[in-house]
């Protein structure tokens, strides 16, 4: 009975029809095209497998009937030795580059005083997509043949790759394009390309799975095309826009009477309707200012492009004119490309120096031969850690990928390898700290070394950074500069010796030099500072204990440690297993902890600070502290020159004031900073007292 019932729906393969099998073979090309070129599909994906499967099964029962335009003939060719070469139809050009809208003018005039028309023409801007330019060829509508640009003039047979890319049709479809002409023999040129989103994906599954990731979506896309096996294109996220006709045969397949569109507007029209994916960022302008304009939006944009663009491409609408033009070397004079910044270049690495960073990271950076990106001159980038250079196999003499973009640090992405000359070093992490010279560690679990060693200068000046920063202690006026200076007079060998600077000292670190270059007077710079660092004595147990710096304590796990020990006497005496009761606090964490409170150097800062009596206790829940702010209300408007919004409540509770959030009768101060709010007039019609950050310090200072 089933045998039966399946008889009847899933006929056996001999006896389909020839017709069924051609519908069901457009249908897929078609289905196939509303995803990959219009990126709208109108099936499932499982719709479409059922579909897909049932054209496999037909095949296979009638392997005669298969033909090249079948979509399961993308991926089946097998691998090759070596590509053929391919001689193109004509010569497949470059462009010339434009670096901003002056150069784009002066091109404008160039070609204008060639030819007046070119004063009232139109102007097309395309995406240029930093891809691979290809060159695809079809006769009756059949995808044929496809191949590199090469030099322009004879490229490599790469068709059994291309065949693989979903975006390319492997036939024009001829009912859809009913009303179009379509010439007998048609090349067309277009630009390969993987989108970012797809990059990224392709690097997340390969670092999954432990394998080495692409460098950028650029050689990805030019190394998948140039593979001998079009099975590993296949498994490659390619796909590709067109923009131009290299050769059409005045001959037509279909059409007879109807011509080829003459403007590059119309052209990107026509190739939409054969079925070619075309951009849709392109737009057409009628004069060069607007088409310059719309190029420098997308400058900004750029992120939003799905694809790599390393610039957009203006080029004269009407094409006999700028066939007319002519050429300049390998540069049509009707195009240039107008090129966005550079975010990345490859250069040489000439050395990698390590440096030591706060907690004693040893970060290895890259000595770069100096290069340009984005308007910046590039000599060094961070490599990150040693395993990173390993994985990437960096070799010092290699030349490296850099990337800029945005605010970040320029970073070497990889080598490229196929520069190599054999003269290029592996490179070996060093054994001890390049500062101090003392033996290096490293954590299991991270893949930081470390320099343990609390005495080295390298780590001081990065030590006092982070003492004073804003989420530690909050120091306002302790620079890069003048900490270095405070080192090299001898003021500061440790945090504690911050609480000792004199007056006197801090003259002279700011005198010694170069005190030309300060713009405030010395004596109001220390006179600043000094009050500042009364000021941090007041600050919380957490502070401090952030401040310290041990290794994987932030601000939140120096608050659970502060609450659950109280304060440092205690927290120092805890034990690896005392440690790891509080919740966030893990082995590592536990230990690095109870390593910091060993070391003899930090013994040495704890018994300072007790001394000059930075000695904060936490206190309990709900415990009223008393200060010199008892008994005070305040009320915060606007942006403070240093203290943050949190940081003024923390400095006022802290001091045992009240901050409320709205202004009454009973509002002590109204604590004012720039761009206040609705509260700065409510203050004054009811009277109260108006002060800013300085005040607020001084109120605390005065009282104490
Ligand atoms: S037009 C005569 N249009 O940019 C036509 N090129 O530096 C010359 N490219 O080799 C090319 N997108 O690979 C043109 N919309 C676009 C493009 C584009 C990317 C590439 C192409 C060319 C290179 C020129």
């Amino acid at each position: 009975m089933f045998g039966l019932i399946c008889l009847r729906y899933n006929p056996g393969m001999d006896d389909i029809s020839r017709s069924h099998y051609e519908e069901l073979k457009s249908q897929i090309n078609f289905h196939n095209y509303r995803y990959h070129v219009l990126d709208a599909p109108i099936v499932s994906d499982a719709e479409y497998d059922k579909l897909l499967n049932e054209l496999k099964q037909i095949e296979a029962a009638h392997p005669d009937w298969v033909t090249p335009d079948s979509p399961t003939q993308r991926a089946g060719a097998k691998a090759a030795d070596r590509f053929d070469k391919v001689r193109h139809p004509a010569p497949i050009l470059s462009l010339a580059n434009a670096f901003g809208a002056e150069d784009a003018r002066a091109w404008f005039e160039r070609v204008r005083k060639l030819d007046e028309r070119v004063a009232s023409a139109k102007f097309v801007v395309e995406p240029k997509i930093d891809g691979l330019s290809v060159v695809l060829h079809y006769r009756d509508g059949l995808f044929m043949q496809g191949a590199t640009r090469g030099d322009g003039e004879v490229g490599e047979d790469i068709t059994a790759n291309l065949r693989t890319i979903k975006a390319i049709p492997l036939r024009i479809p001829l009912s859809q394009s009913a009303n179009l002409s379509i010439p007998k023999y048609l090349v067309v040129r277009g630009e390969a390309f993987i989108p970012i989103n797809e990059f990224d994906e392709l690097n997340k599954r390969l670092e999954e799975a432990g394998e080495k990731t692409y460098l950028n979506p650029r050689n990805t896309a030019a190394g998948s095309l140039r593979q001998l096996d079009p099975a590993l294109t296949a498994s490659r996220p390619l796909t590709l826009l067109v923009y131009q006709i290299i050769y059409s045969d005045p001959e037509k397949t279909q059409g007879l009477g109807g011509k080829i569109p003459t403007s590059q507007w119309e052209l990107l029209e026509y190739l939409k309707a054969l079925g070619f994916p075309v951009t849709d960022v392109a737009k057409r302008f009628d004069n060069i200012e607007s088409a310059i304009a719309y190029t420098e939006t997308w400058n900004k944009r750029r992120d939003e492009l799905p694809y790599e663009a390393d610039g957009m491409v203006i080029k004269i609408d009407d094409l006999n004119l700028a066939a007319e033009l002519g050429v300049a070397g390998k540069d049509p004079r009707g195009a240039i490309a107008f090129k966005f910044p550079a975010r990345e270049v490859t250069t040489k690495l000439l050395d990698i120096r390590v440096s030591v960073g706060r907690t004693g990271v040893l970060i290895p950076n890259a000595v770069l031969e100096p290069v340009e990106i984005n308007g910046v001159i590039v000599e060094r980038a961070t490599l990150h850690n040693f395993d990173y250079i390993a994985e990437k196999d960096i070799r010092v003499g290699d030349r490296v990928l850099v990337k800029r973009a945005g605010e970040v640090i320029p970073y070497a992405i990889g080598p490229v390898t196929d520069a190599r000359t054999g003269k290029e070093k592996k490179y070996k992490p060093p054994s001890t700290c390049p500062v101090c010279e003392q033996p290096v560690e490293h954590f299991e679990g991270e893949v930081a070394w470390y320099c343990v060693n609390a005495a080295c200068p390298a780590q001081l000046q990065r030590n006092i950074e982070h003492f004073v920063s804003r989420g530690s202690m909050d120091i306002n006026g302790l620079g890069f500069k003048i900490v270095e200076k405070l080192i090299d007079t001898g003021a500061i060998k440790d945090v504690a010796d911050i609480y000792t600077l004199t007056r006197e000292s801090i003259l002279e670190a700011v005198t010694k030099k170069d005190r030309k270059t300060e713009k405030e007077p010395p004596g109001k710079i220390a006179d600043n500072l000094l009050s500042a660092i009364a000021a941090s004595k007041n600050q919380s147990l957490p502070r401090l204990i952030t401040a310290l710096g041990m290794r994987g304590v932030g601000e939140v796990s120096a608050g659970d440690l502060a609450r659950h020990f109280g304060n440092l006497d205690a927290l120092s005496k805890a034990s690896v297993d005392d440690l790891q009761q509080i919740e966030g606090v893990g082995p590592n964490i536990a230990e690095a902890i109870v390593d910091w409170f060993v070391r003899p150097a930090n013994q040495k800062i704890l018994k300072k600070l007790k001394a000059v009596g930075l000695w904060p206790s936490e206190v309990e829940n709900g415990k009223k502290k008393e200060g010199a702010l008892s008994g005070l209300t305040f009320v915060v408007t606007g942006t403070l020159p240093t203290l943050t919004r949190d940081g003024v409540k923390e400095f006022i509770e802290l001091n045992g004031g009240k901050v409320t959030d709205s202004v009454s009768k009973k509002t002590s101060y109204l604590v004012l900073g720039e761009e206040p709010g609705s509260k700065f007039e409510k203050a004054k019609s009811l009277g109260v007292k108006i002060i800013g950050e300085e005040e607020l310090r001084k109120l605390v200072l005065e009282t104490k």
